[in-house]
C-alpha cells in the first residue's frame, strides 16, 4: 500500500496542530514558501490562545484557530471541532507539532495515515515528555528526532524518518535539546516533501521511501 498524504493531482494541504512555540510550524512555514517542501500549510490549529505558533501563523497570513477542550466534554467532540476546521480548509495531512494533547482513535480514523508528529528522541526510546531528559539521565551517547506516523499509543506509531545527534558530556537539557530542535527542522519538512510526492509506502510497522 503506498501511502501518500495527497493524490498527485491534488496539492497537499497541511493543517498544523500545535500547542507551543512553533518553531517546527515555522519550518514548514519557511520549507513551503522556499519551495523546499511540496506542500502548504493551510491552517493552524492550537489549544491554547495563548500560543506563539498563532503569532507565526498570522504573520505568515496563515488562518490559525484556537479549539478549546472544554470540561466534561469528550475528546472526539473536541477532535470534531478540529476535523470540521480541517474539512473547511481542504486538509490532506495533518501534522503535530508541539501538540500536547494525545490524539483519540476518532482523529486518527478520519486521517487514516495521514496523521504525523515530530519527538525529541530516536523512538522508541525516550517517548512521551521530556524526551531531551529521559535520554540525558539514561546516559545515551547519541539522541535525535524522529517524524511517525500517529496511531493509537505515545509515539508509538510507523516510523517515517529519524535524525542522531550526538550526546556530549557537557550537556545540558537545554544545549541537547538545541542540537535536536536543529534537525527536527531540517526532518519535518523532508517528511512531508516525502508524503507530498507519494513516496511513503507503509506496510504494517515498515516505511519505505520510495526513490
Ligand atoms: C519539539 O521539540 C517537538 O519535537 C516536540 O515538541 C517541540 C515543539 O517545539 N513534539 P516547537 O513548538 O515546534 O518549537
Amino acid at each position: 500500500m503506498k501511502t501518500g498524504c495527497c493524490l498527485s493531482e491534488h496539492q497537499c494541504k497541511i493543517g498544523v496542530l500545535v500547542s507551543g512555540r512553533g518553531t517546527n510550524l515555522q519550518s514548514l512555514i519557511d520549507a513551503s514558501r522556499e519551495g523546499r517542501m511540496a506542500a502548504e500549510v493551510s491552517v493552524v490549529v492550537s489549544n491554547r490562545a495563548n500560543a506563539p505558533a498563532l503569532d507565526r501563523a498570522k504573520k505568515a497570513g496563515i488562518p490559525g484557530f484556537v479549539v478549546n477542550a472544554v470540561k466534561g466534554e469528550t475528546k472526539e467532540a473536541f477532535e470534531k471541532q478540529i476535523g470540521e476546521i480541517f474539512n473547511r480548509h481542504g486538509v490532506n495531512l495533518v501534522v503535530l507539532a508541539g501538540f500536547m494533547r494525545i490524539v483519540s482513535p476518532w482523529l486518527i480514523s478520519r486521517f487514516k495515515n495521514r496523521i504525523i508528529n515530530i519527538h525529541p528522541a530516536l523512538l522508541p526510546s525516550f517517548p512521551g515528555l521530556s524526551a531531551q531528559k529521559q535520554a540525558l539521565e539514561y546516559g545515551v551517547r547519541l539522541s535525535g528526532c524522529t517524524v511517525h506516523f500517529v496511531d493509537e499509543g505515545c509515539d508509538t506509531g510507523p516510523i517515517i524518518l529519524q535524525t542522531a545527534v550526538p550526546v556530549l558530556d557537557t550537556d545540558t537539557v537545554e544545549s541537547l535539546s538545541e542540537r535536536i530542535l536543529k534537525e527536527e527542522h531540517k526532518l519535518l519538512p523532508k517528511a512531508v516533501d516525502l508524503l507530498a510526492k507519494n513516496k511513503v509506502k507503509v506496510t504494517g510497522r515498515r516505511v519505505e521511501i520510495l526513490p
